[in-house]
Order: structure tokens, then sequence, then C-alpha cells
């Protein structure tokens, strides 16, 4: 069970810091922190750096992710998106051979500090993946497994998990009368509703989405970035995306990264219809990418 008297990660009286730590090696080429300074920020990262062995796969990244409201990350391929996102709730943590330098913070507090109990920041941090990736169970049990690992037992309480999480990630009307039924008979999109309601089952405040329409249809696309605009008033999100008009059209600021550098973040406004950087611009034109 998680254990939280010793988690130095507590949340309840961490205030939003204003200033990224100034670092003496930070990345030249990498974009400067460029959020209004009056904008709450819920996670920030200093110099962020990874390698995968001798291979460096993020080069200095400091960004600072906006409260209640979406962050879209784009750029070809290879260009350290997924590895990005994975560093914001410590998965990369899991893979062999890994080095990481540098600061990321989830409302002031360093995840990455000595002590912070991974579990616990995991249920702050939700994520959900290109490939939806339901358990082989029940759509109930799907939902309501993070909160009895977590100790809940009534029923009544899981229920309402249930009901709840369903309605926010707008899957209730289609599975209501058949929560019993195994989520693997779900349709795609369904599946990735799916796993949106488990994430939020734990009630993070921050929701990490690599790619996740990839695998969709146009309709069920549609539906998830209908979605995401009602769960931003009550979350962070940070969405990896491939698709253009997807970022245009949803979220409030764009990150473009390129070779393990971000080369700039905006206000999405700004990054599509006047980006600071000539790769942005022939990147968001189609003119390489
Ligand atoms: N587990 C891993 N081990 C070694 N190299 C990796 C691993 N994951 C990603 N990489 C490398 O890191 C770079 C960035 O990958 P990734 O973050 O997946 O990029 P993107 O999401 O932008 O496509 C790539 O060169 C990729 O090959
Ligand atoms: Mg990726």
């Amino acid at each position: 069970m998680t254990q939280t008297t010793s988690n130095p990660l507590r949340l309840d009286n961490l205030k939003p810091r204003g200033a990224a730590i100034e670092s003496s090696n930070r990345s030249q080429t990498s974009a400067e922190p460029s959020t209004p300074a009056n904008v709450p920020i819920k996670m920030e990262t200093n110099n962020l750096q990874l390698f995968y062995g001798k291979k460096q796969a993020l080069k200095g990244i400091n960004t600072r992710l906006a409260s209640n409201a979406i962050t879209a990350l784009i750029g070809p391929s290879g260009c350290g998106k997924s590895t990005f996102l994975r560093c914001l709730n410590r998965m990369n943590d899991l893979v062999e051979g890994v080095r990481i330098e540098g600061e990321v913070t989830l409302m002031g507090e360093n995840i990455y500090a000595k002590g912070v109990d991974v579990v616990a920041l995991r249920q702050h941090i939700g994520m959900v993946f290109q490939k939806p990736n339901p358990f082989p169970m029940s759509i109930y049990d799907n939902i309501t497994y993070g909160p009895r690992l977590n100790g809940i037992k009534k029923k009544s309480e899981l229920d309402e998990i249930v009901e709840t999480g369903l309605k926010g990630s707008a899957l209730w009307e289609e599975v209501k009368d058949d929560l019993k039924k195994s989520a693997l008979a779900l349709s795609g999109g369904q599946q990735q509703r799916l796993c949106i309601a488990r994430a939020l089952a734990t009630k993070p405040e921050v929701l990490l989405m690599d790619e996740p329409c990839s695998a969709l249809d146009p309709i069920s696309t549609l539906k998830i970035e209908e979605l995401m605009r009602e769960l931003k008033q009550q979350f962070t999100i940070i969405i990896v995306t491939h698709n253009m008009q997807q970022a245009a059209r949803c979220s409030d600021a764009t990150g473009f990264f390129l070779l393990g550098d971000l080369v700039e973040m905006d206000a999405s406004s700004q990054i599509f219809t006047d980006p600071k950087d000539k790769r942005t611009e022939d990147y968001i034109t189609g003119r390489f990418g």
C-alpha cells in the first residue's frame, strides 16, 4: 500500500512558483520558458536532460506548463516528445541505462528529489497512451483497479467512482447498462475513453496523453478533443500529437521539439500563425518532418 507519511511530495501545502531556476549549463539552443508570468504554473522543467546510455535524447528542456490548460507537443518522430512526457511522471525511471539531469517540478516541488513516492506521484500525474490499453477485465473493474489498490472497498463509493469517471470521459451513456462487459469488447474509441476514465479515477492533477488519437477514427478523435476541452476545467493536460489541426484546434500552448531540443513553446495562436523560429515555421507548413 502507498506509504504517504514520509512522502515529501505533499500537494496541500505547495505553491506555484514564479520563476525558473537559472542553470549555469543551460543549453544554448533550447527555448526559454515563455508562459506569461501571471498564468498559474502547474509543472516546470529546468534544464532537463536525458541520456539513453551515451545518446542524449533531451538537451536541456526549459518549460512552464500552465494549470487548467492544454499544452500540445509537436515535432517529427524520434525528437524526444514521448521521452519528455515520460519524464513528467517518472516513467523513464523504469528504462534501463537512463540518466536524467536537471529538474522537474510539480507545484514547485522537485519530483526527482530523494524520497518522493513515485506511486503517489503517478496518481497525481496520470497517463494515457497511444494504443488504448484496457486491462483484460470488465469496464467496472478497469476503473476501480487504482482506487481498490488505494484501499477503497465500499461498493457505493466504487460505484460512484465508476459513474463519475465514465461521465467525465463521456462514455457513461454508451456503457452504463453494460458495466460487467469485458473492456476488450469495446470499440477503439470507447477503449481510449475508458483508459481516460481509468486515469481520472485516482483524481490526478495532470493528465499526460501520448498521441491518444492516432489509433482512432475521425469521429472518435473529435469526441476525445471535446472531452479534453471539458477536462481542462479541472485538470492540466499535456498531449503529444502528430496532428497539426488538432494542436491548433484544441491546445492553449504548443511546444515544438526537434532532435532533443525544444525549439520554441508559446501560445498556440502564436505558434500556428507567427512562429519565431524558422524551423517551427518549416515544420508546421509541412516543409519538413
Ligand atoms: N527506451 C529507449 N532506449 C533507447 N533509446 C530510446 C528509448 N526510447 C526512445 N529512445 C530514443 O530517443 C529518441 C527520442 O525518442 P522518443 O522520445 O520516442 O521520440 P518521439 O516521441 O518524439 O517520437 C529517439 O532517438 C529514440 O530512438
Ligand atoms: Mg513518441
